[in-house]
């Protein structure tokens, strides 16, 4: 399995702080984000990485990731998105020659998790996998909508929803077989001017090879000023404990 992670984009839900760089760039406590997913994929077993960039500050990312030895990458490479808000799917279709006709795991570069992917990844055969997480607030994502008469088969994924179907969100980790690269090429433009991995994993749906699972643990993306502030909060406390939980109430009761 290959392992493709999405860093296009523009960031421009975090300007002025992606003026100067690149969104998964930016810290999130002791590393830039970028770092978290690719650390998901090395501990899946998944070595073999493309990381698709976008944008004024494509050329930052060599300077961080290098040829990414330091991080237990075996094998990283590049692409660049040439229009830097194409949309999710936009850059995926950039691995089609990577995944060289087999599967691939991808995570969208903003999520962070300390989810466990590896046996959804050893297991995998075909079709697609998402991973699901129940959130608060379901309307800023792409959401399940499960049937009625099997509430385990999800019959469709709405992007962005007003009225949210479920309290789900499809998390920015999927699994796909080769397929995906052609259920890309019949993506037409959303609402937003972007080709939605949504509308992929709904062409996976309608041709009855989409499942799904619960991503156990941590997850956020770190896409807006709040989400990328809890990611700090969360990795901080991770690495340093119960000192930095009690430094970080005491600030917050000031
Ligand atoms: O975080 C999970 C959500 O991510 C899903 O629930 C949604 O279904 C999915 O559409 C996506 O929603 P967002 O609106 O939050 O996606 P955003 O535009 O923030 O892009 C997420 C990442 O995808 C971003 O960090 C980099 C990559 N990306 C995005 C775009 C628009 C690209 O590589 N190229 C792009 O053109």
């Amino acid at each position: 399995m290959k392992g493709v992670i999405l860093a296009g984009g523009l960031g421009t839900r975090l300007y002025p702080l992606t003026h100067a760089t690149n969104k998964h760039l930016l810290p999130v406590f002791d590393k830039p984000m970028i770092f978290y997913p690719i650390q998901t994929l090395v501990k899946a077993g998944i070595k073999d990485i493309m990381v698709v960039v976008s944008g004024p500050h494509a050329g930052h990312f060599i300077r961080v990731l290098k040829n990414g030895k330091e991080l237990g990458v075996s094998h990283l490479e590049y692409a660049y998105q040439e229009k830097p808000d194409g949309g999710i799917a936009d850059a995926l279709a950039l691995a089609e020659d990577f995944a060289d006709g087999g599967p691939i795991t991808v995570i969208l570069g903003d999520n962070t998790t300390d989810a466990d992917i590896s046996k959804p990844v050893k297991e995998f055969k075909e079709g697609a996998v998402v991973f699901l997480k129940k959130v608060p607030d379901p309307e800023r994502f792409g959401v399940p909508r499960f049937d009625e008469k099997n509430p385990k088969k999800i019959v469709e994924i709405i992007e962005k929803p007003k009225n949210p179907p479920s309290s789900y969100a499809v998390t920015g980790v999927y699994i796909y077989d080769n397929k995906v690269f052609d259920y890309i090429r019949q993506c037409k433009p959303s609402w937003r001017g972007e080709l939605e991995i949504t509308d992929v994993n709904n062409f996976y749906i309608k041709a009855g090879k989409l499942t799904w699972a619960e991503l156990e643990g941590y997850w956020w993306d770190a896409g807006t000023f709040e989400t990328l502030l809890y990611a700090n909060i969360y990795w901080a406390k991770q690495k340093g404990g119960e000192k930095v939980v009690r430094n970080i109430t005491k600030i917050l009761e000031l």
